[in-house]
C-alpha cells in the first residue's frame, strides 16, 4: 500500500508556467520575479516592506544584523524550534539564552521571558518562534519589550498566515522572517523573506543579502550572497496565491484528526486558542509510549516525525559553548512526549482515517 506521507509540496501547472517563462526570459537570478514577490509578500502580511533571501536561516540572520543585534548582545529565545534559529543569533556573535515554553502551545512561556528579564539587565532582544503554525502569547511579550526598549523578532517559518488577535504574524514585532523550505506552507525550493514595516531595518537588510552594496562594485559594509533568483521567486508568486487554500485544507485535516481522536485519552491534542488562527505546519500530539507508537506507525506505511527530539540548549554544539545551562523543563519534557502527523494539503480523508485507525489499533481501542 502506498505510503502515507509525512510532507508534500503541491507544485501545479502554475508553478510549471511561471518558471518556464523566467527560464525563456534569460534573466533567472534576482529580477523582477522576485521584485514582484516581495511586494506581494509584504501586502499579504500587512507590512511596508519584504526582502527575499535564499533560504529561512539567512533571512534569520539578516533580520537580526538589520535589526541591530551586535557582538555580545544577548537575545532571548525558545530552545523548542529549529537550530536555525538559535544559531543566528550565534552568526552574529549574539548569545542565546533560552526561556521555557507552555506545554500547551509549545510555545516560548511569556512568564519565563519575565523571569529571565528581571534576572539579566543587558538583554537586547527577544526571537520568538510561531511554533507548528501558532502563533505566541504576544501581547504580554511585546509589553514587555516596550516597557524595556527591546527588539522583537519574529521567526514565522512555520506560520505563513497565522493569525494573533486578527494580525498576520510577522508585522506583530519589529521583524518577521519566513521559510520557503519545500515542508513548509507554501515553498520557493529553498527561500526566505525578511518583513518589516521599518524603512531602516528593509534598507539594511536589502544590502546585507546583496554584499553590503551601496552601489555597482561599491560596498559599505559587510555583506553576503543572500539573494533569491527569479526562479524561486515564479514558484512562490504561485504558491503565494494558493497559501489560503493550502492552510484552509491543513486545518480542514487537524478538524478530523481532533475528531477522530478526540477519544484517545493517552493522547494530548493540539490546542488552538480562540484568538489565534493556526496554520497547522504541524499536527503534532503528545502521546504516551511515543518511540513505540512511532515504530507502530512506520510499520503501518504511515510517516510521522518528532518535532524536536532535543531542544537546542541540549545540542552538543550548545553544550560546547556553555550555552547547557538554562532553566527549561518544558522544553526537555516534550522532546519525549511529541509526535507530528502527515497534516499537508494533499492528504486523502481515506489516509486521515488510516492514520486514526492505526493509532487506535496500537493503544487497543476501536476507532
Ligand atoms: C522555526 C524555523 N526557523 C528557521 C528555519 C530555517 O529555514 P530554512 O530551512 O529555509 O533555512 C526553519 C526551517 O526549517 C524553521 O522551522
Amino acid at each position: 500500500m502506498k505510503p502515507v506521507y509525512y510532507a508534500r509540496p503541491l507544485i501545479g501547472e502554475e508553478e510549471k508556467a511561471r518558471v518556464m517563462a523566467v527560464l525563456e526570459s534569460g534573466m533567472i537570478a534576482m529580477g523582477p520575479q522576485t521584485a514582484e514577490f516581495q511586494r506581494k509578500f509584504a501586502e499579504y502580511v500587512g507590512v511596508d516592506y519584504a526582502v527575499a533571501t535564499n533560504s529561512g536561516t539567512s533571512a534569520l540572520h539578516v533580520a537580526l544584523l538589520a535589526a541591530g543585534i551586535q557582538p555580545g548582545d544577548k537575545v532571548i529565545t525558545t530552545p523548542f524550534t529549529f537550530i536555525a534559529t538559535s544559531n543566528s543569533i550565534l552568526y552574529c556573535g549574539a548569545v542565546p539564552v533560552f526561556a521555557d515554553v507552555d506545554p500547551r502551545t509549545f510555545n516560548i512561556d511569556p512568564e519565563s521571558i519575565k523571569r529571565i528579564l528581571d534576572a539579566e539587565s543587558d538583554v537586547k532582544a527577544i526571537l520568538v518562534v510561531h511554533l507548528y503554525g501558532l502563533a505566541c502569547e504576544m501581547d504580554p511579550i511585546l509589553e514587555m519589550a516596550r516597557d524595556r526598549g527591546l527588539v522583537i523578532i519574529e521567526d514565522c517559518a512555520q506560520a505563513h498566515g497565522a493569525l494573533y488577535k486578527g494580525k498576520p504574524v510577522g508585522a506583530l514585532g519589529d521583524v518577521g522572517v519566513f521559510s520557503f523550505y519545500p515542508t513548509k506552507n507554501m515553498t520557493t525550493g529553498e527561500g526566505g523573506m525578511v518583513v518589516t514595516r521599518s524603512k531602516d531595518i528593509a534598507d539594511r537588510a536589502l544590502k546585507l543579502i546583496n554584499h553590503g552594496r551601496s552601489d555597482r562594485y561599491l560596498h559599505d559594509m559587510l555583506g553576503y550572497n543572500y539573494r533569491m533568483t527569479d526562479i524561486a521567486a515564479a514558484i512562490g508568486l504561485a504558491q503565494l496565491e494558493k497559501l489560503d487554500g493550502f492552510n484552509a485544507r491543513r486545518r480542514a485535516n487537524a478538524r478530523v484528526f481532533n475528531s477522530l481522536l478526540s477519544d484517545v485519552p493517552a493522547l494530548v491534542l493540539p490546542c488552538e486558542p480562540d484568538h489565534c488562527y493556526h496554520v497547522y505546519h504541524q499536527y503534532t500530539i503528545r502521546a504516551e509510549r511515543r518511540d513505540e507508537l512511532k515504530e507502530h506507525l512506520d510499520a503501518s506505511g504511515i510517516q510521522t516525525s518528532i518535532v524536536y527530539p532535543i531542544s537546542q540548549a541540549k545540542q552538543p554544539l550548545y553544550r560546547s559553548l556553555g550555552l547547557d545551562d538554562a532553566e527549561i523543563p518544558v522544553a526537555d519534557s516534550l522532546s519525549s512526549e511529541v509526535l507530528s502527523l502527515p497534516i499537508h494539503p494533499g492528504l486523502t480523508p481515506d489516509e486521515l482515517v488510516r492514520v486514526s485507525d492505526a493509532i487506535h489499533s496500537f493503544y487497543g481501542l476501536k476507532s
